[in-house]
């Protein structure tokens, strides 16, 4: 692994062990949770059935989230990814679940599906409580992304009216922070003027500096016309390059088509377009996931002086925190203490290696 990966990897490992602690902490310990604002996640963020959920799974090269028509994803999902040495045994780790290892990523997405309907019961309600999921895989990026509902303009049948308001919110409060990166995904079958992630995003990011556009169904649109307008930043201009996508339709899904197929067919797509050929390395899930984690890797490199002494001032606030640890605590919270001291360390240390050897 490179510096920079491993540095990115601690990160990582620091934001888990920040949200642990957190939970058990009540959330109002502010050493984690200005850490955790510290270090930069990415939020996917469109309307209803725009492909958000779709998109992340693209990313992960895993099908583990429950997708389809309508509200399903009805609270936030954290999903970190962390990269392991090729060869390793790929799984899966909720935070509700800490002692249990999923390597079936079917029953990932059942889980979900059940700890979605204990906070919200079988209703079409939404939690802001977010669900946390770990994934361990040598297949992929050490990222942080966030699933979030869609946007919609319209409550459907059994939801309050105040649904449409709840969600934007919600939505909202992940995307206004500065180290939020924002994966604003719009449907090409629908006008961008419409948009709900554009809005948005050009609210809470007016410079666009961290917004990344992506156009999902491509392959959906009207025989005869194409997304080039947008794509190629004439409809509306972002600071970085928008992706086209081609995710798997409804039919492939029930059909089990596999992801790895998936992949091979969208670049297929591109590759064999007469709209999209001259662009075809630069579309696509894969490409995207490469775009993401090199932005990210700049992000980090931009904030590590800012990290690393906040991260000093952890160490410090947390060294103390554990002389104090006479008093009663959760044997796995002074455990999870110990392993972000441990881990701030070792990120000065990487850090201080770096500079050192230029
Ligand atoms: P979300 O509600 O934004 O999370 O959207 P989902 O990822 O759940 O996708 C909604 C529906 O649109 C699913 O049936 C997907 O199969 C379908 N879908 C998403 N992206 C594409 C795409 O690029 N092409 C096609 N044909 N269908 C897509
Ligand atoms: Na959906
Ligand atoms: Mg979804």
């Amino acid at each position: 692994m490179t510096t920079m990966e491993s540095l990115i990897g601690l990160v990582n490992r620091i934001q888990r062990a920040c949200t642990v602690l957190g939970d058990y902490g009540g959330g109002d310990n502010n050493t984690f949770s200005s850490l955790w604002e510290a270090l930069p996640s990415v939020a996917v963020v469109g309307g209803q059935s725009s492909g958000k959920s779709s998109v992340l799974e693209s990313i992960v090269g895993r099908d583990f989230l429950p997708r389809g028509s309508g509200i399903v994803t009805r609270r936030p999902l954290v999903l970190q990814l962390h990269k392991l040495e090729s060869g390793s045994q790929e799984y899966a780790e909720f935070l509700h679940l800490p002692r249990r290892k999923f390597t079936d990523f079917s029953l990932v997405r059942q889980e979900i599906q059940d700890e979605t309907d204990r906070v919200t019961g079988k209703t079409k309600q939404i939690s802001p409580i977010p669900i946390h999921l770990s994934i361990y895989s040598p297949n992929v990026v050490n990222l942080t992304l966030i699933d979030l509902p869609g946007l919609t303009k319209v409550a459907v049948e059994g939801q309050p009216e105040s649904i449409v308001q709840e969600i934007e919110t919600m939505v909202r409060t992940y995307v206004e922070k500065p180290n939020c990166i924002i994966l604003a995904i719009s449907p090409a079958n629908q006008d961008i003027a419409t948009s709900d992630a554009i809005k948005l995003s050009r609210e809470v990011d007016p410079t666009g500096e961290r917004t990344f556009g992506v156009l999902t169904k491509l392959d959906l649109m009207d025989k005869g016309t194409n997304a080039l307008d947008v794509i190629e930043g004439r409809s509306y201009r972002l600071q970085h390059p928008w992706v086209g996508i081609v995710n798997r339709s409804q039919a492939d899904i029930n059909r089990n088509v596999d992801m790895i197929v998936a992949r091979h067919k969208e670049r297929e797509y591109f590759a064999s377009s007469s709209d999209y050929g001259h662009l075809a390395n630069k579309m696509g899930s894969e490409y995207l996931a490469k775009l993401l984690s090199q932005h990210l890797e700049s992000v980090i490199r931009a904030r590590i002086p800012s990290i690393t002494s906040l991260i000093n001032k952890s160490i410090e606030e947390l060294e103390s925190e554990m002389d104090h640890l006479g008093r009663p605590i959760a044997l796995d919270a002074g455990a999870q203490l110990y392993t972000i001291l441990e881990l701030c360390r070792a990120f000065e240390r990487i850090f201080k290696e770096h500079l050192d050897g230029g």
